[in-house]
Order: structure tokens, then sequence, then C-alpha cells
């Protein structure tokens, strides 16, 4: 059975105010005073009062937030994205053909903006080794739970060529192994925001939630132009459809997909 590599890099005291580290049963209590320390967030016994926490249990962590029903987990095996995972993705799709993949030659793709990770695990589907990076915390703490319990099932391992891997990092600070050169980069950073009647996915909403304490430091020329120069074939920017690329250099070429735009730079 595959096994998600979980590597932890560095960790920030940045985090989402007001967010606690709760345990939802008593035998829960230890688990989450070390996923307490380790995020460096404050431990709180009683999970009724804290309105936005992050709540463990012997199975899972889920992001309680009073903006949502019910506490959100990151979920491969249910739902819709664990209907597209089953399926997988078909040649003719945009993001298979902005990436070039090749599921009989299979690349080494860095996804060093993996959030929740959705696009990566379709891009592992497909037959592809690939790293995901996330800088904040508590996202790649969720990822990383989502995997492990995912990856549990012989039935989902099964859909995977390559086992993926998941390190707690800034995409900059990556250092690259030398027995597994990067060849294509995949960005998909926070999308500028419109409209905010729009209406955006729930997991969205929780990403924008939680990273709006980090996005302030992003920064997109840094972060292409070092994607440009670690990547061997390509660096692929996934952007909303009318937005401009991410930064002043323009894509060698883009795809088109709905909402969605894939700027892709040949380097
Ligand atoms: C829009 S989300 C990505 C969603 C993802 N493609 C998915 O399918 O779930 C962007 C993520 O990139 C992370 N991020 C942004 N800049 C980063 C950087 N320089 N290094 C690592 N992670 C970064 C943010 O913390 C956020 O979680």
């Amino acid at each position: 059975m595959f096994k998600t590599c979980v590597k932890w890099l560095f960790f920030t005291s940045q985090m989402t105010d007001n967010l606690v580290v709760c345990a939802v049963t008593s035998d829960a209590i230890d688990k989450a005073q070390r996923l307490a320390r380790r995020l460096d967030l404050p431990f709180n016994s009683a999970p009724h009062y804290a309105p936005i926490s992050l709540m463990v249990s012997a199975e899972d962590v889920s992001y309680k937030h009073p903006n949502f029903v019910t506490p959100f987990r990151v979920n491969f095996t249910n739902g819709p994205i664990a209907a597209r995972i089953s399926r997988g993705l078909t040649k003719r799709e945009p993001l298979v053909k902005a990436l070039a993949l090749d599921p009989l030659r299979p690349s080494h793709i860095l996804d060093a903006t993996a959030g929740f990770g959705r696009d990566a695990m379709l891009i592992a589907r497909y037959g592809q080794q690939i790293t995901m990076l996330e800088k904040h915390a508590v996202i790649h703490e969720l990822l990383a739970d989502g995997l492990s319990r995912a990856f549990e099932q012989d039935e989902f391992c099964n859909l995977f060529t390559y086992p993926p891997d998941l390190i707690h990092s800034l995409a900059q600070q990556y250092l690259v192994a030398a027995d597994k050169p990067v060849d294509v980069i995949y960005l998909d950073p926070m999308y500028p925001r419109r409209n905010k009647n729009l209406k955006v996915k729930k997991e969205s909403q929780i990403l924008q939630l939680l990273s709006k304490d980090m996005e302030h430091e992003d920064d997109h020329t840094d972060l292409l132009t070092w994607a440009c120069s670690l990547a061997r074939k390509r660096v692929v920017v996934k952007r909303p459809s009318w937005a401009e690329p991410l930064t002043k250099s323009l894509p060698t070429t883009a795809i088109y997909n709905q909402n969605t735009r894939y700027d892709v730079y040949i380097v």
C-alpha cells in the first residue's frame, strides 16, 4: 500500500486570528495538544466555546468556522472530487494539455501552491510523480490529514502509479533532490478578488479565510521567476479567464477552460 510522504520543513506562527485547537473526544486530547504545540496555537479544552477551531478527533482534523454549518475536512474519498479522481482526467482536458502530461512518460511535477490538493491529486491520478508544497501550516495540516486518511484505503492507493509527496514549505525554499529534478511547476496562487457577491466553493472560501493573514506576503514576480529558473520544461499558472497574467512576463501560450485559463511558460 502506498503511503503519502509528509515531510515537515518549517513552521510559522503567523496564523489566523482566534484559531484554537480542540479535542472532540477525550481520546484525542494528546493528539490535539501535540498539534497545538506544533502549530504554535492555543489548545482549548472546551470545543463548544471556540467559534474558530481545528477540531481533532482520533480519526481526523477538521476546521470549524461560524460561516459554515459543518466543520470542513479534506476528503478525497467522498463527494465531487472523489468522483473526479476515480474517473481520472482524459488527454483532452485543458489541465493535461497545459502541463503536457503523458501517462506513458511520467514527469516530476511540482505543485508549488498545493492548497487542498485537488489539482495535484488529479495530476497524480494521471500517472505523474507529484510533489506538493504548501506554505500555510494549517492548510498543510488539513491536507496532510486528508491524504493520510485517503491513502489508508487500498482501493484508493491502487488508483495511483506514484504516491504523492507533501512538503510544508514556502515554494521558493524548496530544495530539489539531485535524483528527482523538476520537469514542470504548477502554480495556482489565490485568485484576485473581483465580485464579493460571486458564489465561491466552500473549499475556496476556507482557503481565503485561512490565508488572508499571509496574502500580503505573496510576491508573484518572485514566485514565477523562481519557478521558471527551476523547471526543466515548463511552468503553468492557473488564472481566472478574465485576469491578467500573474506578472508582467507574458506566457508562451495559454489554454482556456470555461472560467479558467492556464498560462504556459516554456522555459
Ligand atoms: C488557490 S490555493 C491552491 C488550490 C489548489 N490548486 C487546489 O487544487 O486545492 C493557493 C495555495 O497556495 C499557497 N501558496 C501561495 N503562495 C505559496 C508559496 N510561495 N509557497 C507555497 N505555497 C504557497 C496558499 O497558502 C494556498 O493554500
